[in-house]
Formats: C-alpha cells, structure tokens, sequence
C-alpha cells in the first residue's frame, strides 16, 4: 500500500514529546481504508499499534513495527428527542472541540470534561473522567473493526465493561480492535453537574450561574492552571492512577497522616488522591535532567525538553519507591507504556 511510510518520527505524535520513530507508519480516515490496510501484508506480520491523539502513552523505544493513526471524522446527529441528541463522532475527532461543539448546541453531559487531550476514540478506551463527571454516563454504543479479521461490529454501553479509567478496550479487546466511532447521548436539559467544590469556586470567581458553557469555562481555567499545556511542557496528563485501598487501611493511615485526601467509593473501599501522597513524599517539583514531577500537580511527570522515554519511567520507578517506603501503598502507571 502506497501510503505506508517507512522509519517515521512520533515526536510530533505523543504529547510527552518523546523522540522515538516507527518502522512502519500510515493513517486512516474511515472505516474502509482502515481495513484495506488490515489487509496488508505488513500489518499481517508486524506488531501493530493503533494511535489515537498520543496523549496517554510513554515511548520507551522505537516501535518495531506498524503504528495506524486513526483520522475518522465526522459530527452527525443520529436521533433526537424530547430530552435528549444521540450523536454519532468519528473516532479520529478531537475530544475537546466535540466538547466545544456540544455547547454551541446547547446540549449538556460532557461540559465537565473539557480540555482533555487526545482523540474521541479514546474517550471509552480508558472511560475519561474528571471534575466529577466520567464518560461511561454518555456513552451509548461503540463501533469498532476487529484486527484479524476486518469485520465490524458494535457494542452497547454495558458491553464495555467501563470501570476507573478502565473499560473492555483495556482488557478483553486490547490489542484486537480498532474504535472507529461512538455515539454519545447528550441532554437537551443542563445537568449542571457541580459537586466537584473546585467548579463551585471557579463560577463564583467567573460570577456566573451555572450552565454547561460556563461550567465548561471554569473547567478550562480550573486545568489550565494546574496542567501543564502539553505545547508547551510534555506531559500525558496524571501518569498515575489514584489508588484504591481498603478502607479500613486508610483509617490506620489516617493515623499517622491526618491530611491524607481519600474518597469513600464503596462500603470498603477508598480511592485515595496519588497526587496528595506523591505530593507530601516530598516529590512535588522534584526534577532528575530533563524528567520531572510537575510544581503545581504532582500526579504529572513533565519532559522538560530532551527526556527519553526511560528517563520518565525512571523517574516514574523511583516515585513509585518513595511511594511505597512512606505509606505502603502501590501507585500503577495510568498512561500506555510502550
Ligand atoms: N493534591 C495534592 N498535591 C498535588 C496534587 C493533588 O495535595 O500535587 C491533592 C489536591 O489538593 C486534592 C487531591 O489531591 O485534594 C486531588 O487532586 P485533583 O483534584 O487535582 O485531582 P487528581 O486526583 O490529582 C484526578 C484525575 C484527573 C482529573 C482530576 C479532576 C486521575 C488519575 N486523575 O486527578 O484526570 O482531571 O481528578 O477531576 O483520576 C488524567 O486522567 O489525565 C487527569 C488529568
């Protein structure tokens, strides 16, 4: 296929900046040209890797293989009803401008979660979430091509297993499929979800009401000074994900660390905030050559120019550690380490 590239750089297609290159390199713009290059010999024999906006993965290597960036576009409204717009988006969309788009027509659910890096096809892959607000609550089906055999197929929003930044894509499916597009069903109604107390505060200063377009402005300053703009300074978001603990664990911890910040999640369970613990090991600021824990939010490791991919994750073991020895607590990468 003509349009394969060889020995391509990824620098411009990660958002830590990383300078690594693919053996293989070729994009699709829909569903058809996608499976013609399933079809390709290439595809058949080396590893493949599907990617989307590249703000969740660390490149720790060159990529032996093939690396397919999916550019499906398309905006278009699928049904319509009293309450509610189901919309169907081309998985190679950028999340933030469906977000933009979604309050122009004054539609409400995803307004919480502006600004988040990356490209639609993402958004179920690993259930985005922030400002009190995750995916999985708009999602309704999702299409995808399987990789060995070319056939499409599409799955409803309980099929995905949607978890904490977890979803099938992660699990059963990883590595065997493509998302190719999502349908989302947004409320004609403001939801005007504002149980996050940073939005509350943010409107005040904003002084204005809450709408989905205000909300969605608070959320954009609420991140914008707290995370890095990846233009600006690499990063790929919270590296971590916030740890799940016993509950009663974290009373013990409580103990000896009264400001630890946890959330009760289930009768047993707590989610504590790895930025806090990360944070108060002292690390926040920490910088080692060109990698380093972000100054106003230590759940990011930053690149601040030149850093490989195994500097970061270098960075990342010896956070882990210092994690560890302190409260006893595991933290997992939240980013695709490759
Ligand atoms: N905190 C510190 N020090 C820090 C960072 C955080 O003490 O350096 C404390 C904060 O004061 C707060 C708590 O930790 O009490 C939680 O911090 P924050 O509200 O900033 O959120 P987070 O837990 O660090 C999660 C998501 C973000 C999402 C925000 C807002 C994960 C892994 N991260 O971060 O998502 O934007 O909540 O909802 O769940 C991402 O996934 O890439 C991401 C940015």
């Amino acid at each position: 296929m003509s349009n394969i590239q060889e020995d391509y750089c990824l620098k411009n297609h990660n958002t830590f900046g990383i300078d690594a290159s693919a053996k293989y390199f070729a994009s699709f713009s829909s569903e058809s040209e996608l499976i013609a290059l399933l079809r390709n010999k290439i595809c058949k024999t080396e590893p493949l890797f599907i990617l989307g906006g590249g703000s969740n993965i660390l490149l720790t290597q060159d990529f032996e293989g093939i690396v397919l960036a999916n550019d499906i576009k398309g905006i278009d409204i699928a049904y319509e009803d009293e309450q509610s717009v189901s919309i169907t988006v081309g998985a190679g969309e950028v999340w933030h401008d469906f977000v933009l788009w979604s309050i122009n027509q004054n539609l409400s659910g995803i307004e919480n979660l502006a600004l988040i890096p990356g490209l639609i096809g993402a958004s179920p892959m690993q259930n985005i979430g922030a400002y009190g607000t995750e995916v999985k609550d708009v999602i309704t089906k999702v299409s995808y091509i399987e990789i060995e055999t070319g056939t499409k197929k599409e799955i409803t929003n309980k099929e995905c297993k949607f978890g904490y930044r977890n979803s099938i894509f992660k699990e059963e499916l990883k590595g065997k499929v493509v998302i190719t597009q999502v349908v989302y069903q947004l409320s004609k109604t403001p939801l005007n979800n504002i149980k996050y107390g940073a939005i509350t505060e943010e409107l005040k200063l904003l002084k204005k009401e809450a709408s989905p377009s205000s909300i969605a402005q608070a959320v954009i300053n609420i991140r914008s000074s707290k995370l890095p703009d990846p233009k600006v300074l690499g990063n790929s978001g919270s590296f971590f994900k916030n740890p799940i603990i016993e509950t009663s664990e974290f009373e013990k911890l409580k103990k000896e660390f009264p400001e630890m910040v946890g959330y009760t999640i289930s009768e047993s369970k707590t989610k504590i905030a790895a930025g806090w613990l990360i944070d108060n090991a002292g690390l926040k600021g920490y910088r080692k050559a060109d990698a380093g824990v972000h100054k106003n939010q230590a759940l990011v490791l930053v690149n601040y120019g030149n850093a490989s991919g195994t500097d970061i994750i270098n960075l990342a073991k010896e956070v882990q550690q210092r994690v560890k020895d302190k409260y006893g607590i595991n933290l997992d990468p939240e980013v695709n380490i490759l």
